[in-house]
């Protein structure tokens, strides 16, 4: 297995940068290409959302993946791009964060960071585009979202370096998605992901798919990186898509 070379291509301002690598991928772009751009004037997040990118408040990049992966486990790339920002934020700002599932950056209850891992058909293989939006200032911020956002910024009180995120975040995606492709590797994804979520196990949430919404105390994760989640009866229900929030003692939801 190749090591993964990270080549940077810089904009000043795209659409989204998830659609020029998806672009550049179906060209031929080897992986490892990753697009930055210091403004997003589409930017896209998961379950069809906007994801506001306002000129110099956040790191947007998307990065070119071609992994050599069984197809059951490749849901597991995007828990690993969760681990590997949440690792970088630690070693860049020592900025602690946790994991809300599938791959949701948070400081608390509020989000600091989301990642979108869209796969395309190319004619070198299969490819999958990880997009990555970090709030690095209270500019990113969302209005319409109140506080359930919050900025590396506003948690270290000072400007952060995005040289130094982007430093961290490719010296760590080297390494993880290397583990990933390796024998042990999606159980050491999964293994890596729980130790650093407080929602792996035992956190009472409420969880929404096309499907259905339950509440439930989430029961770890499968291979694949599916959530279980134990319902109030006692069953055991397996969530491959969905957005989750916690459940407060007193029944209020927080996203
Ligand atoms: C989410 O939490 O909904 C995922 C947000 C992902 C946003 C990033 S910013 C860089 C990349 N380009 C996009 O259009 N989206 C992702």
């Amino acid at each position: 297995m190749a090591q993964l070379k990270p080549r940077v291509l810089r904009y000043d301002s795209l659409p989204s940068t998830n659609t020029e690598a998806a672009s550049q991928a179906l060209k031929g772009a080897a992986e490892g290409l990753c697009i930055v751009a210091l403004e997003q004037t589409a930017g896209r997040g998961r379950l069809q959302r906007q994801w506001l990118s306002p000129a110099g408040a956040g790191l947007y990049l998307s990065i070119v993946l071609r992994p050599k992966i069984e197809i059951g486990v490749w849901p597991l790339i995007t828990l690993m791009a969760a681990v590997v920002v949440r690792d970088a934020l630690l070693a860049a700002y020592a900025v602690e964060t946790d994991i809300k599932w599938p791959n949701d950056i948070l400081v608390g209850d509020q989000k600091l960071c989301g990642i979108l891992a869209e796969t395309i058909d190319t004619d070198r293989g299969r490819a999958v585009i990880v997009g990555i939006g970090i709030n690095l200032n209270a500019v990113a911020l969302p209005l319409a979202r109140g506080n359930s956002a919050t900025s590396v910024e506003a948690v270290t009180g000072s400007a952060p370096d995005p040289e130094e995120l982007l430093h961290a975040l490719f010296h760590l995606l080297e390494k993880h998605y290397g583990v990933l492709q390796s024998a042990a590797g999606p159980e050491e994804i999964v293994r890596a992901w729980c130790a650093r979520s407080s929602y792996a196990s035992g956190k009472r949430v409420r969880i929404s798919s096309a499907a259905e919404t339950l509440e439930g105390l989430t029961r770890g994760l499968e291979s694949d990186g599916a959530l279980r989640v134990e319902t109030d009866g006692g069953e055991i229900k397996t969530f491959r898509t969905g957005d989750v929030t916690t459940v407060r003692p007193a029944g209020n939801v927080q996203t």
